[in-house]
């Protein structure tokens, strides 16, 4: 039988969950086994968003989807059509030709999201691992590695990794208070030389801040630096043109933009100067950038869900940024005191980082359980931390401990912005009033 701490989510009760009512016996209970009405699906199939009933928990409204989107039906099916038949991708036969051409199909069509050649894209179990690659290979020569405050754990923890004998050799860009690098700290960082790769993200996960890769891309080259972006919460978001931004290597995760999870890829560039430096040895897979029988039913998925992103591209930025925006200004006029993170002029469309001054965010969200958003602090390894990127912004611990993160997405519709604006109205009411009584 599983103890109830099996399936207790994150959070943990504090003095705040006590005063709304949360005993420690029941305060993971309450809120996340209430039932909720269904919320209709018909305005997405009207506005053209297929989702089947599956896809989304009835009654949840999910405004999370920097953290995972709903995989789209064009991946479910082809990542399904592949599990159905047999077959390596490596293997002569004719059903491992088959697979290796479901694979070429999916290859292609990442690499046309992307606008890049087919042959310059590794596939790997995520952007985690496209991450370490492109970083542990750039500097296995040696060299210094440069990133900003506000990178995603999967570079941050990775750079502090391979510079840990040597902590001179991790340069850390700081960010402004709308969490933009400014050029002049790169172009200080490399003017000490020796600069073996530049990682900066091209959206941040957290504030929706988006990066001017195209300049820095243009320093690092001018110093000799490789330059990597971790683009996993912009592809499929935003057109990314390869061809336009000169980065050499981009990581990507597929079920950011509505793929399976644990598939993503690694961009390198053709021609660039990469030492050879595999994390995984083996077989010859992936130019033996990447040994191991591949994932054929995770990357037919990922390439379905890129042409799937591709294909909507112009329509879904405009709708999910009108959706945002109108999430956005509701709960500002009308709870007031709130602070939105992160520069309002480079965002991502789906994003918006919300301090509620005066109202916790665990309780904030703990008290709206219909609704899937998210803190704006790292709570991965159990222990809620204040966010690094807020932190990083000059914002304070008990502003970042009062921010949420919603993330909208190419599924979500009007009805799911009604109801985490009512939902989020009453939570923080709420929560300001059960801080405001004296104990
Ligand atoms: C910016 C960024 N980089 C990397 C990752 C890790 O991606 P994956 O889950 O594919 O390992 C994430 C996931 O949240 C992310 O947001």
């Amino acid at each position: 039988m599983h103890s109830p701490n099996a399936r207790k989510p994150r959070l943990r009760p504090t003095r705040i969950h006590r005063q709304l009512g949360f005993t420690v016996d029941n305060w993971w209970k309450l809120p996340h086994r209430r039932e909720q009405p269904p919320v209709a699906q018909t305005d997405q199939r009207e506005a053209g968003w297929i989702v089947t009933e599956r896809t989304l928990d009835s009654g949840l409204t999910y405004l999370d989807y920097n953290a995972t989107a709903p995989m789209r039906p064009e991946a479910r099916e082809a990542a399904l059509a592949s599990m159905e038949t047999v077959g390596n991708a490596s293997s002569a036969h004719r059903s491992g030709r088959d697979a290796a051409q479901r694979v070429d199909e999916a290859r292609r069509q990442v690499a046309d999201l992307l606008n890049c050649s087919p042959g310059e894209i590794i596939f790997t179990s995520g952007a985690t691992e496209a991450n370490n690659l492109a970083l542990r290979a750039a500097h296995s020569v040696g060299g210094t590695v440069i990133t900003s405050t506000v990178e995603h754990p999967a570079v941050l923890e990775t750079a502090k990794n391979l510079t840990a004998t040597t902590p001179d050799a991790l340069r850390l860009l700081a960010v402004d208070a709308d969490g933009l690098v400014d050029i002049d700290g790169l172009h200080a960082a490399l003017s000490a030389g020796d600069v073996a790769i530049v990682s900066l993200m091209a959206g941040n996960n957290e504030t929706g801040v988006l990066t001017d890769l195209a300049p820095l891309a243009e320093a690092a080259h001018a110093a000799g630096a490789l330059f990597h972006t971790d683009a996993t919460q912009m592809v499929g978001r935003l057109p990314f043109d390869l061809a336009e931004v000169d980065v050499d290597l981009l990581s990507l995760s597929a079920h950011k933009f509505g793929g399976p999870q644990g598939v993503g890829a690694l961009f390198v560039r053709r021609g660039i100067a990469l030492p050879y430096h595999p994390l995984i040895f083996g077989g010859g897979q992936e130019r033996g950038w990447r040994a191991g029988t591949l994932n054929v039913a995770g990357i037919t998925g990922a390439g379905a869900a890129a042409a799937a992103a591709h294909r909507g591209l112009a329509e879904e930025i405009a709708r999910v940024a009108r959706l945002r925006d109108l999430l956005e200004s509701a709960l500002v006029e009308q709870l007031g005191d709130c602070r939105i993170n992160g520069s309002l002029d480079y965002r991502l469309p789906g994003v918006t980082s919300i301090t509620f001054h005066g109202a916790p965010a665990d309780a904030v969200l703990t008290a709206m359980p219909d609704v899937a958003a998210s803190e704006g602090s790292a709570c991965s390894s159990g222990a809620p931390s204040p966010s690094h990127v807020l932190l990083a912004m000059g914002r304070s611990r008990e502003e970042a401990d009062s921010t949420v993160r919603f993330s909208l997405g190419y599924a979500s519709t009007r009805a799911d912005v009604d109801q985490a604006i009512a939902s989020t109205i009453r939570a923080v009411r709420q929560v300001r009033a059960a801080l405001a009584i004296p104990i």
